[in-house]
């Protein structure tokens, strides 16, 4: 293995187009990091499709078949360690993580959430941007810890709302953003740049200009 690499898990849900433009920016040595294991809880999502047409090592822990969150989660970290995994990325993932899964991954746990948190945590972040009449949503990387999308900051996309957006037409800008936004994150993480202690949470195209 490349030393210069981390080895990362990504852990999802759902379509996989997060992950897919993490593979991509892994493939083009803009993130120092190969993806080890693409960890998933739905037997039939679309990102072990996506992971195995990438040729990534897939492995489906299905919650239904665990008596309790913390089994799950023994079985999610037995997978990560087995891998020996360095840092974890959420991308989609819909299963709370229990405090023992949290703590083992302190500050090299990452997720994405489509709202500018502190705005909108938990779920329907679309539909409550527009109920709420908003112009402006996004999406925020930010460090994992105990409390529901609440841990620190690193990177944030704005996203304008349109006159007759949708939560689909909104819910697919938004995925584009993230697209060019959680590589860009997860790499400011790796180098050093932001940690847990010290997120220095910014605005992408502020960085990018
Ligand atoms: C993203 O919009 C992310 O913000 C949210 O779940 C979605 C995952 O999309 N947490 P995909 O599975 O990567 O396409």
């Amino acid at each position: 293995m490349d030393r210069a690499k981390t080895r990362i898990a990504v852990l999802a849900s759902g379509d996989g187009t997060n992950l897919e433009a993490i593979a991509a920016s892994c493939k083009r040595g803009e993130l120092a990091a190969s993806i080890e294991l693409v960890l998933c809880n739905v037997p039939k999502a679309g990102v072990l499709t996506r992971a195995r047409n990438l040729g990534l090592l897939t492995k489906c822990v299905d919650h239904r078949e665990f008596s309790s969150r913390e089994l799950f989660d023994e079985a999610l970290i037995s997978a990560l360690r087995a891998s020996r995994i360095e840092f974890v990325v959420l991308a989609g993932f819909m299963r709370l993580l229990s405090s023992s899964f949290v703590k083992s991954f302190h500050g090299r746990l990452v997720n994405i959430h489509p709202s500018l948190l502190p705005k909108y945590p938990g779920l329907n972040t679309h539909q409550r941007a527009l109920e709420a009449g908003d112009r402006l949503t996004g999406s925020t990387v930010h460090f994992v810890t105990e409390d529901l999308d609440a841990g620190p900051a690193v990177l944030q996309v704005q996203v304008p709302i349109a006159d007759g957006d949708t939560v689909d037409t909104l819910k697919e800008r938004v995925k584009t953003q993230e697209h060019r936004l959680y590589p860009a994150a997860i790499s400011r993480c790796l180098s050093g740049l932001s940690s847990i202690e010290t997120p220095n949470s910014a605005l992408l195209d502020d960085l990018e200009q």
